[in-house]
């Protein structure tokens, strides 16, 4: 199905739709089609949905939040218990099915858990009464993390200096989240003000990401961009061409620590050695207080064939090994700011994200 991929007349990207219900079934622009082909993906049972999330047909922390709310939503009107006890035991299975796609991102577990806590707070009436309130909390899910990217946009816009020349990595754009995106938030925002920007975006290999997403959302919305490969970034900084570096996150833990996209860390240690502000964009939901420190944070391990292969094409020899762990962490101390929609935490994290998270 061709997509409708923009919800109003605007080819801005504040309207784009990454997920959405539609007729008794979660809606999901098919990422791994983009930028050649705009298609729609629909899930009718929670395996599909879990699929699309494995598979990566939706991908970014915020977006497989979302559709996991609404995957949880589908598994309430799918469920053929007849008592509300049963259909919270489908719930419980469910989340375990949907938490255990992807590792690393907090967002997709934050997501079902609020959803089960939602439906046992419910408690009592007909299931399919749960059933229809588990699908208006999947939209509140949807509609709040569209309002927490705007709000990090706002935030965050400041922090660009005159002329600023961004350096974003993977896509953490409109395509990650509800839309609007968490690193483009400020980037979309200081545009909108009609400030003068430049993003250069690292093609993010071996999803390549930033070539396929971020450089397509970008153009979209008529920014200016120049997509560069991963090991430019270094050399461009070196130049004096980059202003700061703003990345999204899949998880934050209590002291700053930030899970990423593979090569996150390395950008930080680049920044650092020249002297260029590194921030973090991220709504509340991707920061995990029960961790303290990156160590703990699980690393998604994808196949080896995404790193042999690009776009179905072998590019190493045949049987040479390859890794991927799919992200990294940067350790708090490179990092130069955290913008939620709260606003912008400084160091020292500890304090500043349990503020943030309102538990201070
Ligand atoms: O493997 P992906 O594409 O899901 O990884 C996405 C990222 O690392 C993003 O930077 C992160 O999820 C933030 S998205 C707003």
């Amino acid at each position: 199905m061709r997509a409708a991929l923009f919800s109003g007349e605007t080819t801005m990207s504040d309207e784009l739709r990454t997920v959405w219900w539609e007729q008794g079934a979660v809606c999901l622009i098919d990422q791994l089609r983009l930028p050649h082909e705009q298609l729609v993906v629909r899930c009718e049972s929670v395996e599909a949905v879990a699929k699309a999330i494995k598979t990566m047909q939706v991908r970014g922390a915020p977006a497989i939040g979302c559709t996991a709310a609404y995957g949880m939503a589908l598994a309430g009107l799918l469920s053929s218990a007849t008592d509300t006890a049963r259909l919270l035991k489908d719930l419980v299975v469910a989340k375990d099915v949907l938490d255990s796609q992807r590792p690393t991102a907090v967002n997709l577990a934050w997501a079902t858990e609020r959803m089960l806590v939602h439906a046992r707070q419910l408690g009592a009436g007909s299931p399919r009464a749960l059933a229809d309130a588990l699908l208006e909390e999947a939209h509140a899910v949807l509609a709040e993390d569209l309002a927490m990217c705007h709000a990090i946009g706002d935030h965050g816009a400041p922090l660009i200096p005159a002329g600023g020349r961004v350096l974003t990595h993977c896509n953490a754009g409109g395509l990650a989240t509800a839309g609007y995106g968490t690193a483009l938030a400020p980037i979309r925002s200081a545009f909108a003000q009609g400030r003068t920007i430049h993003v250069w975006v690292d093609e993010t290999r071996p999803f390549l990401q930033g070539a396929r997403l971020t450089a397509w959302e970008l153009h979209q919305s008529g920014i200016p961009l120049t997509l560069i490969t991963d090991n430019m970034a270094g050399y461009m900084m070196k130049s004096g061409k980059v202003d700061c570096v703003i990345v999204g996150a899949d998880r934050i833990v209590a002291n700053g620590d930030t899970a990423n996209k593979i090569g996150t860390y390395s950008l930080g240690v680049l920044a650092r050695a020249h002297g260029i502000p590194f921030y973090v964009a991220a709504p509340t939901s991707t920061i995990d207080l029960s961790m303290a420190h990156g160590d703990l944070i699980p690393i998604e391990e994808r196949s080896s064939d995404e790193v042999t292969h690009l776009s179905g094409h072998l590019i190493a020899p045949v049987g040479v090994n390859a890794a991927h762990p799919a992200f990294d962490v940067t350790p708090a101390e490179l990092i130069t700011a955290i913008i939620t929609e709260r606003g912008v935490v400084t160091p020292p994290f500890v304090s500043g994200l349990q503020r943030v998270k309102g538990v201070a």
